[in-house]
């Protein structure tokens, strides 16, 4: 059993205010996601709690306990880096094995112990291999391999994925996926990829700017937004906002529904939309268009190939929105508002 608590956490280089006060606990056998743009503080967090990075303020619990200012070693969480380094003249099974030979463990222990991290990540049959003789996607999985070999409390991956192509990284989603519901370790995932969080976290914390901007499932950051930020982060393509009066109305591109496709029209509001563009995707096509307000406001559509209607530039198309699709933010703070969205309307 493990669990993390962020306590009221800062962190400064210098005068610079990387991390301005977060509050966020990691449940007893939760993958948590921190997702986030590039430079909002994900990997100084991750740091943070795993002891290799001072806190300028605020506290860090393990299990409850105070580990603000333990060594890594003493807080027993591995942590797997962007950029994995292994040992080039050691082969895969002395790599995985590395951090058992500090532990006072048998020799069947630690054979034992090490088959089984690599039988997790499937790479048992290159165990007598040199890292060289592996390709970036195997050499990935012998990262994962020794950091799980300890069995830490806390396991910790920055990006791991991000050095592979689109197809091994969904492989090895589906690895670090399985991984986590087997052992039900502990686990926090950097990623500045909302596939990748949607798809893998239990709960996702969305960060920008140094604060926690949103924690919750993928469902309700998706469908319950707090803010604009985390309503267009999330999402491809972003959702879209459009100004009326003192808020800003929010809807999703694949929520815009060409009239034609909208049989009963009680509870939806019509967009008309001036077409400008339009992108083939195969299964989908992204109409980008204008509405006739006065500031003409971009809005995108994202409408099924199988739908077969086909737009024109110049055209002026009429879409419609059901209201319970419909978000609201403030205008001036960016936070979501609970009004009906037909009032809104
Ligand atoms: N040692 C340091 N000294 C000064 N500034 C730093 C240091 N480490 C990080 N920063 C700054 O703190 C901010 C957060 O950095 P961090 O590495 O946590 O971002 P990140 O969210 O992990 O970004 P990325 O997705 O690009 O990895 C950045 O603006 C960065 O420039
Ligand atoms: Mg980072």
């Amino acid at each position: 059993m493990s669990f993390v608590e962020i306590c009221n956490v800062k962190k400064a280089f210098g005068n610079y205010s990387a991390i301005k006060g977060i509050d966020l606990e990691v449940r007893d056998g939760e993958f948590l996601v921190l997702l986030g743009p590039s430079g909002c503080g994900k990997s100084t967090l991750m740091r943070m709690i795993a002891g290799i990075e001072t806190v300028t303020s605020g506290a860090i619990k393990i299990d409850g306990k105070d580990v603000t200012h333990l060594t890594p070693r003493e807080r027993n969480v591995a942590m797997v880096f962007q950029t994995y380094a292994l040992y080039p003249h050691l082969t895969v099974r002395a790599n995985i094995e590395f951090p058992l030979r500090k532990m006072k463990l048998g020799r069947e222990q630690i054979r034992e112990r090490t088959l089984w991290a690599a039988r997790m990540f499937r790479i048992e049959r290159h165990l007598d291999r040199k890292p060289k003789q592996l390709s970036g996607g195997e050499r990935q999985r012998v990262a994962l391999a020794r950091a799980i070999v300890r069995s830490p409390s806390v396991f910790m991956m920055d990006e791991p994925l991000s050095n592979l192509d689109a197809k091994l990284r969904a492989t090895a989603r589906q690895e670090i996926q399985q991984f986590q519901a087997e052992t039900k370790a502990t686990t926090v995932y950097v990623t500045h990829d909302q596939v990748e969080a949607m798809s893998l976290g239990h709960r996702i914390a969305v960060l920008s700017d140094g604060v926690v901007r949103q924690v919750g499932t993928p469902d309700e950051i998706y469908h319950r937004p707090a803010d604009t930020f985390v309503a267009t982060f999330v999402g491809s393509p972003a959702m879209n906002l459009v100004p009326r009066g003192g808020i800003l109305e929010g809807f999703r591109p694949e929520q815009l529904l060409p009239s034609e496709l909208v049989a009963d029209k009680a509870n939806t509001t019509e967009i008309r939309m001036e077409i400008q563009r339009i992108e083939q995707l195969g299964s989908t096509q992204l109409v980008y268009g204008t509405l006739d307000d006065q500031d003409g406001t971009p809005v995108i559509a994202d409408v099924p190939a199988m739908a077969g209607i086909s737009f024109t530039p110049g055209e002026r198309h009429s879409f419609r929105i059901r209201h319970k699709e419909m978000h609201a933010f403030d205008k001036a703070t960016g936070r979501r508002v609970e009004v009906k969205a037909a009032a809104a309307a």
